[in-house]
């Protein structure tokens, strides 16, 4: 039978014999997946595995700071990258979704693989795939694969010639999170909700400038602080603050507004295929948006998403 304890001890084994002496390089997201993975292949080889964490810009608020600390406290070798000024460049004038995730994935490739080269003599490129993630990039037909390009899988330039070591990909997400907990891993890094590689940058529609990134870092972090003050995060699959091309007019004090809009989103899924949007309380969402309006500026109107998937998805872009 399947048990975390089982898999650990035979995966961490199996990593050992496969690896001997050899480097492996892995990009942390911050995410259950790649988190899982790299503690993996830490307590199969220790100091040989080289972990890069990318600050693209368009994570959640101090997230960057806040989950490199954890991994250090993990014991793991990482390295933190601000690449925020790369990834907005190559944003700036995108507005089509298709573009502006082509721009990143393209973006943190060239990031990535600047690191990946000052490991010398690396022979492996460890990733946190999840069986999931295996199904839906072979399945062409699949609906993600044509409606959005998903970045997890592939992308690998053919000149970095590593070999590939997936330690997660015959596993489901709760075995993942199982395995996780097993390690020993923080549980505010295995209870964390699905977010998506391009971030932000898919949740502010249109062009993406670092002001609107600002403004969404602090409407978001509102949203889900209250989410956990609520005792409701655990139960929320996935939530996240999406900022609308849209403004328009409101009062403050005696003055005329004329703003932008933040939509709210939280959805309870198994697996994120389908999902139904969550019936928050309506005294949480009255204080959400009481809160974002009143401190953060550019921001005068907060709606709640009421869409199902199908037809709508979780994400807007
Ligand atoms: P949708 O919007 O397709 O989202 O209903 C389903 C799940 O996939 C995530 N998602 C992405 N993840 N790169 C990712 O790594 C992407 O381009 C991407 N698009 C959507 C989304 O956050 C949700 O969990």
């Amino acid at each position: 039978d399947w048990t975390p304890d089982s898999f650990v001890e035979t995966t961490v084994a199996e990593l050992k014999e496969k690896l001997g002496d050899d480097k492996v390089v892995l990009g942390l997201s911050g995410g259950v997946d790649s988190s899982v993975a790299a503690v993996l292949l830490h307590q199969a080889i220790g100091k040989n595995l080289y972990c890069i964490f990318v600050d693209n810009g368009l994570l959640r608020k101090d997230e960057f700071e806040s989950v490199l600390e954890s991994y250090k406290h993990m014991g793991l070798n990482v390295k933190g990258v601000d690449a925020k000024q790369r990834f907005y460049d190559a944003l700036a004038g995108l507005s089509d979704p298709e573009k502006k995730r082509k721009a990143i994935g393209r973006v943190f490739i060239e990031v990535f693989d600047d690191e990946a080269h000052l490991v010398e003599d690396v022979k492996w490129l460890g990733q946190g795939t999840i069986y999931p993630d295996v199904i839906e990039s072979v399945s062409v037909k699949g609906p993600s694969a044509t409606i959005k390009s998903h970045h997890n899988v592939g992308g690998l330039p053919d000149f970095m010639k590593l070999k590939v070591v997936e330690p997660l990909n015959t596993l489901f997400k709760d075995e993942v999170r199982r395995v996780g907990k097993t390690l020993g891993i923080d549980p505010n890094i295995l209870g964390r909700h699905p977010f998506p590689g391009p971030g932000l940058a898919i949740r502010i529609l249109g062009e993406i400038t670092p002001e609107k990134v600002d403004i969404l870092q602090q409407a978001d972090a509102i949203f889900i602080n209250n989410l956990r003050a609520a005792g409701v995060y655990d139960k929320v699959w996935q939530a996240g603050t999406i900022y609308l091309p849209v403004q328009s007019v409101g009062v403050m004090g005696d003055e005329r507004t004329y703003e932008n809009v933040v939509c709210l989103r939280a959805v309870e899924s198994l697996d994120g295929m389908t999902a139904d949007w969550c019936h928050l309380p309506y005294d949480l969402l009255a204080k959400i948006s009481n809160d974002i309006i009143n401190n953060v500026k550019g921001i005068n109107r907060v709606v709640y998403d009421i869409s199902s998937k199908p037809p709508a998805t979780i994400e807007w872009e």
